[in-house]
């Protein structure tokens, strides 16, 4: 698209990291934001095992570690997004750890230049209105894992331009990808279900209606799915899911959106899913 030539990117978590290989296979220069330089140097790894993967699942869109990380410069410092043309922030689902980011955002990109929340289920009004221009804010709900998945969910927060939801259903074209336009709502569509159904699995799994595998075997031998939803909560990382499941439980304050105890004793123990190597399913020795 016209504009856009460099896109900044905060948070190189599952989905940070998604979205990075997504833009270099599209041709977007990349900025990005992560905490430490640990977390960076991680990052290259991780982001090396990925393409790798993504390649042989999708050989036409072939890139490698090393063609991702040539377009990519890293930082720890957030004011490193204040030249890009586009941002997507993807930090961690929790509504303290996106609020300082939001006010920054506000302060240190060009006004005009669309912001595209990435979050599981946080209202994008809320955090548009931290940056004191939410006409540029947009809920930019990619899938996992974001290279293989043709859809992206555009969330229109109350106050998001008509001009920004044109230039962001532009630049998902670029990307190769389609859009779904939604209204703003926790969860918007696709996680106000999603999330509800994961955690209603783990209710059956807690209660010993069925194992794991029977579970899933349902869902993908009944229903076609090409995953179970136990499966999937891995895929997410569980710590995810319980953060997002928190916040439509805060957001509609309905008990129908209560956590598992066992969801939440899952993440106690460290056990997250495909990125610890260990959720309801076991991912160590098999690639994450
Ligand atoms: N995992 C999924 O399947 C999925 C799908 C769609 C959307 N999301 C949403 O995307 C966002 C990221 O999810 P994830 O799964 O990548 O989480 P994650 O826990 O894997 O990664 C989050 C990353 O954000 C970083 N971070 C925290 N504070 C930061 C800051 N101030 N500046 C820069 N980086 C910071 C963390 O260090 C971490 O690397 C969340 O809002 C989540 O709800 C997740």
């Amino acid at each position: 698209m016209a504009s856009v030539e460099t896109v900044g990117v905060v948070g190189a978590g599952v989905m940070g990291r998604g979205v990075t290989i997504a833009l270099r296979q599209a041709g977007f220069s990349v900025i990005l934001v992560d905490r430490t330089e640990e977390i960076l140097e991680g990052v290259q790894r991780t982001i090396a095992q990925d393409a790798r993967l993504y390649t042989l699942l999708s050989p036409k869109t072939a890139i490698t570690g090393d063609e991702v990380l040539a377009g990519t410069r890293l930082h720890t410092d957030l004011d490193a997004v204040a030249k890009a043309d586009l941002v997507i922030e993807n930090a961690t689902e929790r509504f303290t750890v996106k609020r300082p980011i939001y006010q920054r955002l506000g302060e240190l990109v060009a006004p005009g230049t669309p912001i595209g929340v990435n979050t599981s289920a946080i209202p994008i009004t809320r955090l548009g209105g931290l940056t004191g221009r939410p006409e540029d804010v947009i809920g930019t709900h990619f899938m996992n894992p974001v290279p293989l998945k043709p859809t992206v969910e555009v969330i229109r927060g109350r106050r998001t331009s008509e001009e920004t939801i044109g230039r962001m259903r532009e630049f998902v074209d670029a990307l190769g990808k389609k859009s779904v336009l939604v209204n703003d709502s926790p969860g918007f569509v696709t996680n106000r279900v999603m999330m509800l159904t994961v955690n209603e699995a783990v209710f059956l799994l807690h209660e010993g209606v069925g194992t794991a595998e029977d579970i899933d075997r349902l869902f993908v031998e009944c229903f076609g799915h090409t995953m179970g939803p136990l499966e999937t909560a891995d895929l997410i990382g569980l710590d995810t899911v319980l953060l997002s499941i928190e916040v439509l439980h805060d957001e509609f304050k309905d008990s129908k959106y209560r956590p598992c105890p066992l969801l939440t004793s899952m993440v106690d123990a460290g056990l997250h899913g495909r990125k610890s190597g260990r959720g309801f399913f076991d991912y160590e020795g098999r690639g994450k």
